[in-house]
């Protein structure tokens, strides 16, 4: 368990901006005003910082969050757009309209937040502060609203501090959210799909394309129930099988180890890696996508992979584990 937090609440000014990008600089969370409701900000390229979204929040598993950027140019950086995405933009931006787009060869964004995903959820929000707070900081941030799982999102500070008080470093108070739900999520991946309806609405959306959007199966509000439209691969899975709970290693098996203690035959292994050799439940959830990348890489027949405590944290990376082993 972690020790409990001091959560300051600053009133939004110059002071309470410049505190807050000092705070997401140092691998620290903010929760900040959006239009459509409070997010809890991290900076994106940092695989800790996310990590610490997803203990605050009391996520049971990792889905992809949403990146927020402070002008186009930064949005390009992230996510290749495609005409559809380029129009939606251009009309829409700021705004609340969330854009999944393929990722850049370069996307800097930590691969915890967009949970493995060669795909990256992008918005540019219409909001002063946050806009100010993302100027400030000069990187992507991400920003899941700003309550714990399963709660309400929140639409003002005070609903923040009572769901995330003692869990996050700073709530920006910029007043109410002036659209109070969500962004509206479209997937560009080539026919845009509707995967979140929210703030903006479907039919000014299928104004601006000309033509209608598809349906997700699977379209929803819930941040906890990922998104997983046919088309878009919503989980990462490797090729490569996983054996859970592994205490040794087999010949010929690769293994993602964790914790200071080396698993049994790990000497013989195809390759090694360590989640966290400290035993750090935030370090390897920050570590879980890039790794499982890597050693499915290796070429081994199989990925052994060592028990992962079930507290804090190791939930959500044992669901994504089990995921990941099951059978397809
Ligand atoms: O209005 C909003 O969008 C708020 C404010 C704070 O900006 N943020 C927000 O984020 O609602 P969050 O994390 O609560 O919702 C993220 C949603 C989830 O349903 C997730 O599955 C989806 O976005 N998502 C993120 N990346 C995705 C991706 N690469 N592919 C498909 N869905 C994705
Ligand atoms: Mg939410």
């Amino acid at each position: 368990m972690t020790a409990p937090l001091v959560t300051r609440v600053a009133k939004a000014d110059a002071a309470a901006v410049a505190d807050a990008a000092r705070v997401l600089a140092a691998s620290g969370l903010v929760a900040f005003p959006t239009e459509t409701v409070y997010g809890l900000g991290a900076d994106a390229t940092d695989g800790r910082a996310v990590a610490r979204v997803y203990q605050a929040k009391g996520r049971p598993a990792f889905n992809p969050l949403i990146v927020h950027v402070a002008d186009l140019n930064a949005a390009q950086g992230l996510g290749r757009f495609d005409a559809d995405a380029a129009r939606l933009a251009a009309a829409f931006w700021p705004g609340p309209l969330t854009l999944v787009l393929a990722k850049t060869a370069h996307c800097p964004v930590a691969d915890l937040a967009t949970a493995g995903l060669d795909t990256v959820a992008v918005r540019m929000p219409d909001h002063h502060v946050a806009r100010d707070i993302l100027a400030a900081f000069g990187k992507p941030v991400v920003a899941p609203s700003a309550n714990r799982s399963g709660h309400l999102s929140p639409t003002t500070a005070d609903h923040v501090l009572a769901d995330l008080g003692g869990r996050i470093d700073l709530i920006v108070d910029g007043g109410a959210t002036p659209v109070g739900i969500e962004s509206t999520i479209v997937g560009c991946l080539g026919e845009p799909v509707l995967l979140r309806p929210g703030g903006l609405p479907r039919a000014a959306i299928e104004r601006t394309l000309g033509r209608k959007l598809a349906d997700a199966p699977a379209a929803g509000t819930d941040d906890d129930a990922p998104l997983a439209p046919g088309m878009l691969a919503s989980h990462y899975a490797p090729r490569t099988p996983l054996r859970l709970n592994a205490s040794r290693v087999e010949p010929g098996e690769a293994l993602l180890a964790f914790g200071p203690t080396p698993a049994e035959g790990a000497g013989h292994a195809n390759s090694v890696l360590n989640l966290s050799e400290r035993g750090d439940l935030i370090e390897a959830a920050a570590n879980l996508f890039s790794q499982l990348r890597a050693l499915d890489a290796a070429g081994a027949g199989v990925i052994a992979v060592m028990p992962i405590p079930a507290n804090g944290l190791g939930e959500a990376i044992n669901d994504r584990l089990a995921r990941a082993a099951a059978p397809r």
